[in-house]
């Protein structure tokens, strides 16, 4: 099964896809990770990313579906994939068409998380991760039990996302409302998609999208 999950900044869809993931051995791939590690890495792709992605602005279309390409070569995405942020407009729809066409493979659902973008804002802004294990922590919504110390691993270092600032956040949702939801009409011509409310507990959004995926409920 190859799902799509689509929604602005911070509306939960890289929280959701892990969840997929560990229960059903999908694969997620997050075209955000891989340009932030391709980033990190000083690679001639995340140097060209850099400022992009430092804007808030898209990295050019050819450049992530050619990272998607070369990464649905590799055999665990054989039993299915969670797309976390790809693809993001009209361009990139098609390309990944052909690119699962070409492999025999098609898309089975995209799932929208409606959500309220301002109160993301205040999702987004606060949130950061253990620099060790990656666990995921909020300034005010989920503080580790110990102060600057990780739950998971104990480490003591974090990290927050260099566009992880308002004014970043904002130029990042204004460009999920001009070129990436204008792709949904698309999805829907087909059939594929279905809405979950991404404002609701993330237990909660994990259980309206298994039961998606599960056949129960096309919401
Ligand atoms: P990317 O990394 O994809 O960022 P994004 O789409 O802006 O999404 P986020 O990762 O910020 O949010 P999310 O929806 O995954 O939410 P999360 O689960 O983390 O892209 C970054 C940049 O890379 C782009 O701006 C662009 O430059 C470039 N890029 C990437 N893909 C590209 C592409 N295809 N084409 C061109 N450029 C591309 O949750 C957020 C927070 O909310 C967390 O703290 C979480 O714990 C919390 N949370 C989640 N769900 C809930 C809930 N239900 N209730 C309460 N809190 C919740």
């Amino acid at each position: 099964m190859n799902i799509i999950l689509l929604g602005p900044p911070g509306a939960g869809k890289g929280t959701q896809a892990s969840r997929l993931m560990a229960g059903r051995g999908m694969v997620q791939l997050s075209t955000g990770d891989m340009l932030r590690a391709a980033k990190n890495a000083g690679t001639p792709v995340g140097l060209k990313a850099k400022p992009i992605m430092e804007s808030g602005g898209l990295v050019p279309d050819e450049i992530v579906s050619a990272i998607i390409g070369e990464r649905l070569d590799m055999p665990d995405t054989l039993n299915g994939v969670i797309f976390d942020g790809y693809p993001r407009t009209a361009r990139q729809a098609e390309q990944l068409d052909t690119l699962l066409a070409a492999r025999g493979r098609t898309l089975d659902h995209v799932i929208e998380l409606e959500v309220d973008e301002e109160a993301l804002i205040d999702r987004i802004t606060g949130r950061y991760t253990c620099a060790k294990c990656g666990e995921g922590y909020h300034d005010r919504y989920k503080l580790p039990k110990v102060a600057g110390v990780c739950d998971v691993c104990g480490s003591t270092h974090f990290n927050r996302r260099d566009d992880d600032n308002e004014a970043t956040v904002r130029h990042r949702m204004a460009e999920y409302r001009a070129k990436t939801a204008p792709i949904l009409p698309i999805y829907e011509a087909r059939g594929l998609v279905a809405r979950v409310d991404g404002m609701a507990d993330i237990d909660v959004v994990t259980r309206a999208i298994e039961a998606i995926l599960d056949g129960e409920s096309r919401a």
